[in-house]
């Protein structure tokens, strides 16, 4: 009987199947600067192609150069946000939005201040709210209103989160109030401006949203995220790195300066190759289902 009851669950897990995933596009290039500049060029070849577009932004050190190239080209009349809405992947709880350690303020001194978007079109999670599991709601609703977002941008933590999906985090997970990891308590004390107080929580657009989005452009530099990177792409799909559920997405593109990149094997280390070169290589060496 026991062994029946196995059985048929094991059965039934077949029948379900593995979850349906598409080959990625990897973009290698020698420095951490050409990866903001690639960044920054899709950005604006979509702003181009759809004034109206709506992403979702990341904060941390890795994009703050491609904001940069952003500003530069606003500045210089090459792009305009006019018409476009930005929704932030996370922010932390609780903080006041001026205050100097939050996203919200993060994302004023890199972008928001400096770019010619409509305030009423940025969007950011309160992370001064008293009732974060309310907020968490109001934002996911507001977010699926925009839905499907035109190209989500992330980065990736060394752990494997996107946004602050931390490992451990369900792919129907909706947007959420959740506890960050000590790992990444202790990395991102480094980036506190103003204050020593480092967050334990914070709010963040969950991985259902996010791989809703039509198009998820992943940034990383650096050998810190060579690993996390690397089973991303390789390895199998798992919950202890959220990373590896974006090849759900029909659409995604790892962005990698080469030490990022240097734990993939040479075929795709090597060339800078388009996606159909990658989608020959996917099938054949990792075996993805299309
Ligand atoms: C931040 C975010 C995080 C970071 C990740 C990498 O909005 O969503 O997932 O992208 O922790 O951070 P950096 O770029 O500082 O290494």
């Amino acid at each position: 009987m026991l062994w029946r009851r196995s059985h048929e669950r094991e059965a039934s897990q077949f029948l379900e199947g593995p979850p349906v995933t598409y080959p990625l596009e990897v973009v290698v290039l020698p420095t951490p600067e050409d990866v903001d500049t690639y960044a920054a060029n899709a950005v604006i070849a979509q702003q181009k192609m759809k004034p109206k577009s709506v992403y979702i932004m990341p904060t941390g050190s890795t994009p703050k150069g491609f904001y940069q190239r952003i500003v530069d080209a606003c500045k210089k009349r090459q792009v305009s946000f006019r018409k476009a809405t930005i929704f932030n992947l996370d922010e932390y709880w609780k903080i006041d939005p001026w205050h100097p350690d939050s996203y919200a303020s993060y994302m004023r001194v890199n972008l928001i201040d400096h770019i010619d978007i409509k305030a009423k079109n940025w969007h950011i999670p309160n992370g001064n709210t008293d009732n974060p599991i309310a907020e968490a709601k109001r934002y996911e609703a507001l977010l699926n209103k925009h839905q499907p977002i035109d190209l989500a941008i992330l980065g990736i933590g060394m752990n494997g989160h996107i946004g602050f999906n931390e490992p451990g985090t369900a792919v129907d997970a909706p947007t959420s109030f959740v506890k960050l990891h000590q790992s990444t308590i202790e990395r991102n004390s480094d980036q506190l401006v103003a204050s020593n107080e480092t967050k334990l929580h914070a709010l963040t657009i969950g991985p259902a949203e996010i791989l809703k989005a039509d198009r998820i452009m992943l940034l990383a530099k650096g050998i810190d995220k060579a690993d996390a990177v690397n089973r991303a792409i390789r390895g199998q799909e798992t919950s202890q790195l959220p990373a590896s559920y974006l090849r759900r997405n029909k659409k995604v593109t790892f962005v990698l300066d080469e030490a990022a990149a240097l734990y993939l094997p040479k075929t795709i280390r090597g060339t800078h190759s388009s996606r159909r070169e990658e989608q020959r290589y996917s099938q054949v060496q990792f075996g993805y289902s299309v």
